[in-house]
C-alpha cells in the first residue's frame, strides 16, 4: 500500500469516527455514574444542590448534624430508603427524599416526634394565654412559661403558620432570635393616655382612716399610636 491510500484510509476512519462516536457520548457527562446507596442512612448528597445551606450550617450550633438529621427526622413520616444493600429498601410513603422541619420537632419536651437527634428542650413559652394549639408541647406544670415577654411572638408565628404564610408551627419566631437573619418589626408605641375620672366623691380611705375627697377612676385609655418600624439583622 503506498503512502498516500493510507493517508486516506486514515482520513476516512476519522472521518467515520466524528460521525459515529457522538452520538456514544452520555447527554449529560456523569450520568452513568450512580451514587451508591447501600450504605446506612441517606447517601445522596444534599450539599450537590443546596451547598449555600451546607456553608451556613458550619458555622452555627447545629454544625454536628447532618441535612438528614432535621430534613428526615420526622417520627410520623417513612422517607424513601436503602440499607445494607439494594434488596433491602423501603418506599417513601408522605415523603421521598426530604421534608420541612420545625424547630419543635426536636426542641419540645422530651422531643418524641424527632427520630435522630433530640435537642436541649426550649421551656418556659406558654402559647395556650394566647388561645393557640401546636401539636409540640410548649409548657406543661413545671416549665408553665407563665411570664415570658415573647408568649405572643410565638403563638402568633404559630396562628400565622397554620394559613402557611410561614414556616412550619413557631419556627419563624425561633429563627428571628437565633439566626443571623434581617428582622423588620412594627411597634405601636402609645402617645398619650386618657384617664376617666368621675367627679370627687367622698370615701372612706383605709390609709389615712378618714372619710376624703377622691378622684374615683373609672376607666383609663392608650390613645393615639406613633408607629416605628426597626430593621436589624
Ligand atoms: C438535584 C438537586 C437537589 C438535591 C440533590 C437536593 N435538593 Fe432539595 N431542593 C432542590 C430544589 C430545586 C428545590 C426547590 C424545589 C421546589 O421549590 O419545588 C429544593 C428544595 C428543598 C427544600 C425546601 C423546601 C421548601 O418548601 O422550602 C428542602 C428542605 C430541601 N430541598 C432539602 C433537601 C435535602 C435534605 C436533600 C438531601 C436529601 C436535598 N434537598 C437534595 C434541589 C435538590
Ligand atoms: C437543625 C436542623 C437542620 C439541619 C441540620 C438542616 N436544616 Fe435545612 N432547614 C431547617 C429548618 C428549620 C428550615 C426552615 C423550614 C423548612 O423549610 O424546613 C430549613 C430550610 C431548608 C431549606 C429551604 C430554605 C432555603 O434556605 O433554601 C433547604 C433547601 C434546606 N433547609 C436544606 C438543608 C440542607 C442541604 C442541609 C444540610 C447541609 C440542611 N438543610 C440541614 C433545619 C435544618
Ligand atoms: C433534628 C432535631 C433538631 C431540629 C429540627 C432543630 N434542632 Fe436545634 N439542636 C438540636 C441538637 C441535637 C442540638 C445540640 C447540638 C449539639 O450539642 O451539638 C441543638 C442545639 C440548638 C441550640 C443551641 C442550644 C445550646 O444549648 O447552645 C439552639 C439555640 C437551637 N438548637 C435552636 C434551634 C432552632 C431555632 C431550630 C429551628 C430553626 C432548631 N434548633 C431545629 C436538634 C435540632
Ligand atoms: C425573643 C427571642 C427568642 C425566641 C423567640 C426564642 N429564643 Fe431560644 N433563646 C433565647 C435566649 C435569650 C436564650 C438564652 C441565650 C443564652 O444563654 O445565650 C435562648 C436559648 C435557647 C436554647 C438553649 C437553652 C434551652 O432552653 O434549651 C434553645 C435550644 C432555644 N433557645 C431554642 C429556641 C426555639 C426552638 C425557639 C422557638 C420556639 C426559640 N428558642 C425562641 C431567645 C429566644
Amino acid at each position: 500500500m503506498d503512502y498516500g491510500k493510507t493517508i486516506l484510509l486514515t482520513i476516512i476512519v476519522f472521518a467515520v469516527g466524528v460521525l459515529i462516536l457522538p452520538n456514544t457520548v452520555s447527554l449529560f457527562a456523569g450520568q452513568h455514574y450512580w451514587y451508591n446507596l447501600s450504605g446506612s442512612g441517606n447517601d445522596v448528597p444534599c450539599v450537590k444542590c443546596h451547598a449555600d445551606v451546607y456553608e451556613e450550617l458550619k458555622l452555627g450550633v447545629h454544625r454536628n448534624l447532618r441535612c438528614e438529621d432535621c430534613h428526615r427526622a420526622n417520627k410520623s413520616i417513612t422517607y424513601a430508603s436503602v440499607s445494607g444493600s439494594y434488596t433491602n429498601y423501603t418506599p417513601g410513603k408522605e415523603a421521598h427524599a426530604a421534608t420541612c422541619v420545625a424547630c419543635m420537632l426536636c426542641h419540645q419536651i422530651n422531643a418524641s416526634y424527632a427520630s435522630k437527634k433530640p435537642g436541649p428542650y426550649a421551656g418556659g413559652f406558654n402559647i395556650t394565654l394566647f388561645g393557640i394549639s401546636s401539636p409540640y408541647n410548649y409548657s406543661n406544670a413545671t416549665f408553665n412559661g407563665l411570664y415570658e415577654a415573647h408568649n405572643s411572638l410565638v403563638a402568633h408565628a404559630i396562628a400565622k403558620a397554620k394559613n402557611s404564610s410561614l414556616l412550619l408551627d413557631s419556627t419563624e419566631a425561633c429563627l428571628a432570635c437565633h439566626a443571623n437573619i434581617e428582622v423588620r418589626m412594627n411597634f405601636n408605641v402609645s402617645t398619650g393616655m386618657n384617664i376617666v375620672a368621675k367627679d370627687v366623691v367622698l370615701g372612706y380611705n383605709p390609709a389615712t382612716g378618714f372619710n376624703e375627697s377622691q378622684v374615683n377612676v373609672t376607666g383609663i385609655t392608650i390613645t393615639g399610636f406613633r408607629s416605628v418600624t426597626e430593621v436589624k439583622s
